[in-house]
């Protein structure tokens, strides 16, 4: 069994929380009637695609846990499959449904394939100082995701109210929008309590992984990082990109050191959301 963090009663408490707090949103809760279908479908209809992607894809994200960190803390395996795995779940069906509404397919999913690099962190997890190192890897990738998710729900709920889309906008985006930031203190409170934990080198481990292995949520190959970068061009992030990477960055750059050497936001981090950009404008234009 891992080492439990200095913070783990806090952990468990928030944990606990969550749970009585929110549990899955109804679905009778939703109201999903549209002013203008073909109107919400042109302007964000990919953005809903991309989000409802992601959010049933945790059922793959929960296989690649369990491969990479065969034996979590007990409050880490409390988190996820008592109250992210049904939270994120439904949100993906509720967009999914929206999806429909709007004339669209449903989203395609992959919901089991492990790629070699968490297999091979996996196996060298038996080594327990290592386990630790993949542990912070998985708390840092869950921080900048749930923070992703708060911005970019935030910029979809104001346009659609812009487009007078007000049901779909206060009984879909806002209700799921509402669950994140508990996701992502879970991971924030994780991170810090670990980093205090970990050695040097741990920590350099750390940052050499992050900076070859770190993409935006839900990217896997390189057509998703330019459906991304749509994405982040329709919500206007590619307007404002530098404030956004430093903002799902923040707890990063600051536990990997990253602001210690004046850094606003690790460059790889900025990296990736440039390239999201370039390749969906390229993509546009051919
Ligand atoms: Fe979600
Ligand atoms: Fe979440």
């Amino acid at each position: 069994m891992s080492r439990p963090r200095s913070n783990e009663h806090r952990l468990v408490a928030h944990v606990d929380r969550l749970g009585e707090q929110h549990p899955p949103i109804e679905l009778a809760s939703v109201d999903l009637t549209l002013v203008d279908p073909a109107a919400t479908n042109d302007r964000f209809g990919h953005v809903l695609d991309y989000m409802a992607r992601v959010e049933l894809e945790v059922d793959r994200n929960v296989l690649e846990l369990t491969t990479m960190l065969p034996d979590p803390p007990e409050v880490d395996r409390h988190f996820y499959a008592d109250v992210w795995q049904p939270q994120e779940v439904r949100h993906g069906q509720i967009l999914d449904r929206l999806q429909v509404e709007l004339g669209r397919p449903p989203a395609e999913t992959d919901l089991t394939t492990v790629s070699a690099r968490l297999r091979l962190l996996g196996a060298l997890g038996r080594i327990p100082a290592v386990q630790d190192v993949s542990r912070m890897l998985y708390y840092l990738t869950g921080q900048a995701t749930e923070r992703s998710a708060v911005l970019a729900y935030g910029l979809l709920h104001d346009g659609l109210h812009e487009l007078g889309e007000h049901a779909v906008a206060e009984t879909v985006v806002a209700p799921i929008r509402a669950q994140e930031p508990g996701h992502h203190a879970f991971y924030v409170m994780s991170a810090r309590g670990l980093a205090g934990q970990l050695a040097a080198w741990q920590l350099w481990l750390v940052r050499r992984l992050r900076a070859l292995s770190f993409g935006p949520v839900g990217v896997n190959d390189a057509d998703q990082l330019a459906d991304f970068g749509e994405v982040m061009t329709t919500l206007g992030i590619d307007r404002d990109l530098d404030r956004f990477a430093t903002m799902v960055a923040r707890v990063e750059t600051d536990l990997l050191g990253a602001a210690g050497r004046g850094l606003a936001v690790p460059p790889y981090v900025l990296r990736a959301f440039r390239e999201a950009v370039e390749l969906a404008r390229e993509r546009a234009g051919r």
